[in-house]
């Protein structure tokens, strides 16, 4: 698929610029639009060097395509006086793609031999890392498809305390509309849902955690985002497991009759409680195993926005506002509803307020947020029947 067709008709393909990068893009992918997440991954970067400008540190832009996030990462993230650079590992399975990645990464001069240039398959890169004993403190994995044949692999060739951005352009199985694929992909059930984006992003962290728990480390995830299309998520790799980490992996069902929904972890499953259904009627459609905790991490997010204001060249505005809505809502609790669904099944003429909602639900001391990752949605641990009342409430208030 050509570059250019992704990028508005006006654009020059030859020379692009994004932050402090100015660069080919040549014939192969790549979407202007997906410039948040990789703002992020350039602030990503800068923190990490400020924690750990100490040692030598090591980068993986696994699937580079143009080169442009290790290009970003060397000119912004590295910008400052500190004398060690990391070094920069730039990859790319597509033969054609070096010549560009070449001329693009060129300006990177200061890195001399610490920048290194690979063109193959992430899986053999990454497995010969390993055996090499050379560990990354950051990999981005900007994939095709579904990513999860290269977790273990890339858990694997993760430092301690190292940082994993991953993408996922498969859509179609974690929201429950191929389940099959959701068996095979996930190991998991993966039913449709309102928040399916959430659905999605919680499959995603729960395969990623079985991994690194497999290794006997524990995941930390720092942030989590969808547009519809991508599924993006940052998690730190631990040496070790934070106590009750398993608690974390568990089902959420959700009965479509009645929009009833409920949570367990896997380590007290029982059987469900009725949903909300008068006449028995419903039936809970259950997803999982997927992730039960948070999607954001506040204090990171927080670092990411002071790096933003810093480098405020590297942050778009849509960045900016991405930062501040993860900031607003740690993604917890993980049961989530469209305000649009509540005010329908209420037979209310439009849907509350989502602030008015969530205030509601606050003062009386139910955990309430709007929901960072879909417009329009209320998560909270009120049950159902009180959010339901509060919204015929509101309703009532505002005639
Ligand atoms: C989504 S694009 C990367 C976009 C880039 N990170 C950016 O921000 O613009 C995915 C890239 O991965 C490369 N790729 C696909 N499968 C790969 C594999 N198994 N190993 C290494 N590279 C691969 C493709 O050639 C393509 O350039």
């Amino acid at each position: 698929m050509g570059g250019c067709l992704h990028k508005p008709l006006q654009q020059d393909c030859s020379h692009y610029r994004e932050g402090a990068a100015v660069l080919e893009l040549g014939e192969g992918f790549f979407r202007p639009d997906s410039r948040p997440s990789r703002d992020l991954s350039v602030l990503i970067a800068a923190g990490l060097r400020q924690g750990g400008a100490q040692r030598p540190q090591r980068w993986l832009d696994l699937m580079a395509g143009c080169g442009i996030r290790a290009l970003r990462w060397g000119l912004e993230a590295c910008a400052d006086e500190a004398p060690l650079l990391p070094e920069l590992w730039v990859n790319d399975a597509d033969g054609e793609r070096g010549p560009l990645l070449q001329r693009n990464l060129a300006p990177l001069t200061a890195f001399g031999e610490r920048v290194q240039l690979r063109r193959l398959p992430a899986e053999v890169l990454l497995r010969q890392a390993y055996l090499d004993q050379r560990y990354f403190d950051l990999i981005d994995l900007d994939a095709f498809g579904c990513p999860n044949a290269l977790l273990q692999a890339s858990v694997q060739a993760l430092a301690f305390e190292g940082v994993l951005l991953l993408a996922s352009t498969d859509g179609r199985s974690p929201t429950g509309h191929d389940r099959p694929a959701a068996v095979r992909r996930f190991g998991a059930a993966a039913r449709v849902h309102p928040a399916s984006w959430e659905i999605a992003l919680r499959l995603q962290f729960a395969a990623l955690a079985r991994e690194a728990w497999l290794l006997g480390r524990g995941l930390q995830p720092l942030l989590a985002f969808s547009e519809g299309r991508t599924f993006r998520l940052a998690i730190r790799l631990r040496q070790h497991m934070q106590p009750k980490e398993e608690h974390q992996l568990g089902l959420l069902a959700r009965c479509d009759a009645c929009g009833a929904q409920a949570i367990q972890p896997l380590l007290r499953l029982q059987g469900w409680p009725p949903c909300a259904c008068s006449n028995a009627g419903g039936r809970w459609a259950v997803s999982g195993p997927l992730w039960l905790g948070p999607l954001q991490n506040q204090s990171f997010l927080q670092d990411l926005r002071r790096l933003g204001e810093e480098m405020p060249a590297s942050v778009a505005p849509a960045t900016r506002r991405l930062l501040e809505r993860l900031s607003a809502d740690p993604g917890l609790p993980p049961t989530v509803w469209p305000t649009a669904e509540l005010a329908q099944r209420l037979r209310l003429p439009g849907p509350p307020s989502q602030l008015d909602l969530v205030t509601t639900l606050r003062a009386q001391g139910f955990n309430a947020f709007g929901s960072a990752v879909m417009a329009g949605q209320v998560r909270t641990d009120a049950p159902y029947e009180r959010l339901l009342q509060c919204c015929r409430n509101l309703d009532l208030e505002d005639r």
